[in-house]
């Protein structure tokens, strides 16, 4: 079976428990933030009434800028992101995979920074496990590293210190790839997001699709 996981899923799950015992609130990631603007567009896609899966939530700092608009959940592998949200009264599921919730259950997935984190032949597994649980018409917002990003200049940065992980970026032509039969792409992009913390400028690629009504 291929290795989704990296090791396994309690492998993973100790490692981003580490990262968060460590960082707490303050996480390095916290400190560039998706931009308005295409947060806003990936809400405006989600069919009205219908629900989104924030999937590798972190500590629910999307969901809660979604919140307002649609129903969210926020599901993370790690029990220590989850319990580390800012707003209590989010709904919040701890699972290792999104095919735990079910199929054709919500209008929209977002999931932002969860890839790079994996091996790049696992991404497309990882793409139809978000598929399946948008409901057709549905739609799916995926964001991670690019390889002009300052992380991946640097040979050292793509260890994480903390986890001992390596880190993966999305070069030109995967964007493409990612995009599977059942997905109809809206928009497959370069973003130069501002990091607060430190003082760069980050590159992330993200990718913008809907599920295909048959
Ligand atoms: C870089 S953080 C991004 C968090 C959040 N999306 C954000 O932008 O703040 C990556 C997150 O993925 C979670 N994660 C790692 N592997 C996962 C898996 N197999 N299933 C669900 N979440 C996972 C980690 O616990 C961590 O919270």
């Amino acid at each position: 079976m291929m290795d989704q996981y990296i090791g396994s899923e309690s492998f993973q799950r100790d490692k981003w428990n580490l990262v968060y015992a460590i960082h707490g609130r303050r996480t390095p990631w916290m400190q560039s933030e998706i931009p308005t603007d295409l947060l806003d567009r990936f809400i405006t896609l989600v069919p009205p009434a219908s629900r989104v899966l924030d999937y590798a939530a972190g500590n629910g700092r999307l969901a809660n800028r979604i919140r307002p608009f649609r129903s969210t959940v926020a599901a993370d592998l790690s029990f220590f992101a989850l319990s580390a949200a800012t707003d209590q009264s989010l709904l919040k599921v701890c699972t290792g995979t999104a095919l735990c919730f079910r199929p054709k259950s919500f209008g929209g997935v977002i999931c932002w920074g969860l890839l790079h984190h994996l091996r790049p032949e696992s991404w497309a597994w990882w793409v139809s496990s978000l598929t399946i649980p948008l409901v057709q018409g549905g739609c799916l917002l995926i964001g991670m590293f690019d390889c002009s990003d300052i992380q991946f200049v640097n040979e050292e940065s793509r260890r994480s210190p903390t986890t001992k992980m390596d880190t993966y970026c999305l070069r030109d032509n995967h964007a493409e790839m990612l995009i599977s039969d059942d997905l109809e792409k809206i928009e497959c992009e370069t973003l130069i997001l501002r990091d607060s913390g430190r003082e760069n400028a980050r590159t992330w690629r993200y990718v913008l699709a809907r599920r295909r009504t048959p």
